[in-house]
């Protein structure tokens, strides 16, 4: 079935669409074999696998990286790529390039991020018979004119520009949108006045779907907890126990076993 379509559906359905996001070719293939409904090669990739403070540093060149080594590990997954900080505002051209590596790396869809000012150049990219996520809300892109990590769309006027945008974004022929960081009631009221399904990531519960980022969900990193992650493993914890288990079974001679020796 294609993706685009089944999204649609489920919104019509109410069946919650469920997004992860992935970087590499081993974790990849783990989420192929989940019941998550597509990959997210998000620019998070500049913070939780390079280490940047922000998604600025993300490159088309370090996007289209993971986007491959993802498609590698994950054959059977709808991907959605992250188009990087700047691109698609840089002339139809370079962005239309940018969208081409994505895709040509094995991208299915690519996600942009806010709507005013982008509107024609994602009605390009979906004529062009490449899907498009919007992105509104907390635009991590933006972080330096947003001032920090924080809640978008509080307030009468603010809730009215994002559920505007939000429509414009649907009306360029945005198959889907991810809204993040939005007060729950506004996340509802938006998701209710689209065709399109909503995923959120801190817009509460009645969106049409929700992602997480891989890392966050697993618990690799036990500063980080928003009021709105929640973890499913204590990935921090176990895997530096079991890199303990390790070290300390080859510096008291347990490791290797008569077993484990040719
Ligand atoms: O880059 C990313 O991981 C994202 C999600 C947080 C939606 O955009």
């Amino acid at each position: 079935m294609n993706v685009v379509q089944d999204f649609l559906k489920k919104k019509v359905s109410g069946e919650k669409i469920a997004i992860v996001t992935c970087y590499d070719y081993t974790s990849a293939r783990i989420v192929n074999k989940s019941e998550l409904d597509a990959i997210l090669v998000g620019d998070s990739a500049a913070m939780v696998m390079h280490g940047f403070e922000t998604t600025v540093s993300a490159t088309v060149e370090m996007m289209t990286f993971h986007v491959s080594a993802v498609r590698r590990g994950a054959v059977d997954k709808f991907i959605i790529a992250d188009m990087p900080f700047l691109m698609h505002r840089k002339g139809v051209e370079l962005a239309m390039n940018a969208v081409d590596s994505l895709v040509r790396a094995g991208a299915q869809a690519v996600k942009i991020e806010g709507a005013r000012g982008n509107q024609d150049l994602i009605h390009y990219i979906v004529e062009s018979g490449v899907p498009v996520m919007g992105h509104l809300g907390l635009t991590p892109q933006s972080v330096h004119q947003l001032g920090g990590y924080r809640v978008q769309g509080r307030g009468k006027d603010a809730g009215e520009q994002l559920r505007k945008d939000a429509l414009d974004l649907q009306n360029s022929g945005a198959f889907s949108l991810v809204l993040e960081l939005v007060p729950a009631a506004l996340a509802r009221r938006i998701t209710r006045d689209l065709t399109i399904p909503t995923i959120g990531i801190g817009a509460g519960s009645d969106t049409s779907g929700q992602v997480l980022v891989f890392q966050d969900l697993l618990g690799m990193n036990p500063d980080f907890k928003p009021k709105f992650l929640r973890t499913y493993l204590d990935g921090y914890h176990q895997i530096l126990t079991a890199l303990n288990n390790f070290s300390a079974d080859v510096k008291n001679g347990r490791f290797p076993s008569k077993e484990e020796s040719f």
